[in-house]
């Protein structure tokens, strides 16, 4: 009988993790014989820990803070989309091979056009924040074909390092958040800002009536971000609960070579809260 294929998510800390209820949910869903399980990494013992998991069969891990960097290090091949990232949150093993690829984008990208029925075709877009997580996201985004996509930072010039990394596929314009002047079609908020509970100084004008606000940070309560953003009349906001579930729903397709259904895992963790 072949052994059960395992599966998991390395962090520190990893404790909070919804990975293994997502992952366990979809191995059901599609009847997958695997385990998935959450495994804390020492901050200094990524290689050792990653080098133990394979050798006991292991063969796919997701990654999440702090060690997406040194995950796209380790890996021997990168996706297209895992380079552009210059992170990686999904890891396979396949003959000896490490295999390092990025799901993020993929995942807010669709939870945007499927989950929520967001064409980002043509649109204007204004991503707040230019570190990990954003360079994370822009590949997938600029493969929609907005109109235009603006970074605004509080440090400028990380946001200038970004509009280098992807010059030959898009003209991205970087503005500091008090020049912002006009409004958008859809903001993203991609600063960690939410995370202490506080708001970029952002002008009342970025958003109108048609506005569309995207907070990468969930929570049970709305974000302040979202909060803002309802109060100033938006036309809807919503958190990264989505964004969390599909980059999952593309890793365990990428594993297993299934979809599973992410619509039903994603209400019953908002019910949950
Ligand atoms: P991550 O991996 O979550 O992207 P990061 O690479 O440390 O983490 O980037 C955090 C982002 O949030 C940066 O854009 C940071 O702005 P700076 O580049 O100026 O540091 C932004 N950020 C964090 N706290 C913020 C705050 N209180 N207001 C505005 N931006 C903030």
């Amino acid at each position: 009988m072949s052994e059960i294929s395992k599966y998991g998510v390395v962090g520190n800390p990893i404790k909070h993790s919804k990975s293994p209820e997502i992952h366990s949910t979809f191995a059901e869903q599609t009847n997958q014989q695997m385990q998935y399980l959450p495994i804390l990494i020492a901050l200094d013992g990524f290689q050792s820990g990653i080098q133990q998991f394979v050798a006991k069969g292991g063969r796919g891990l997701n990654v999440t803070v702090p060690f997406k960097q040194q995950a796209w290090d380790i890996a021997d091949e990168l996706s297209e989309r895992a380079q552009l990232a210059g992170a990686v949150n999904t890891l396979s093993f396949v003959d000896g091979v490490i295999k390092g690829d990025n799901t993020d984008g993929t995942g807010l990208v669709r939870d945007l056009t499927a989950n929520q029925c967001f064409d980002l075709k043509g649109k204007s877009i204004l991503i707040l924040g230019a570190g990990g997580a954003v360079r994370g996201v822009l590949g997938p985004i600029i493969d929609e074909m907005p109109s235009s996509i603006t970074i605004a930072n509080r440090t400028l010039s990380k946001a200038e390092v970004l509009k280098g990394v992807f010059s030959d596929v898009f003209d991205i314009q970087v503005m500091s958040f008090e020049s912002l002047n006009k409004s958008y079609d859809l903001i993203i908020n991609g600063t960690s800002a939410s995370l202490q509970q506080e708001l970029p100084p952002l002008p009342d004008c970025i958003v109108d009536a048609d506005t569309i606000l995207y907070d990468m940070m969930y929570s049970k309560e709305p974000t302040v971000f979202n909060r803002w953003g309802n109060k100033l009349g938006a036309d809807k906001t919503i958190d990264g609960l989505g964004m969390l579930v599909e980059q999952a729903a593309e890793a365990f397709s990428l594993w297993r070579g299934v979809s599973p259904d992410s619509r039903l895992i994603i209400d019953k963790i908002r019910k949950s809260f």
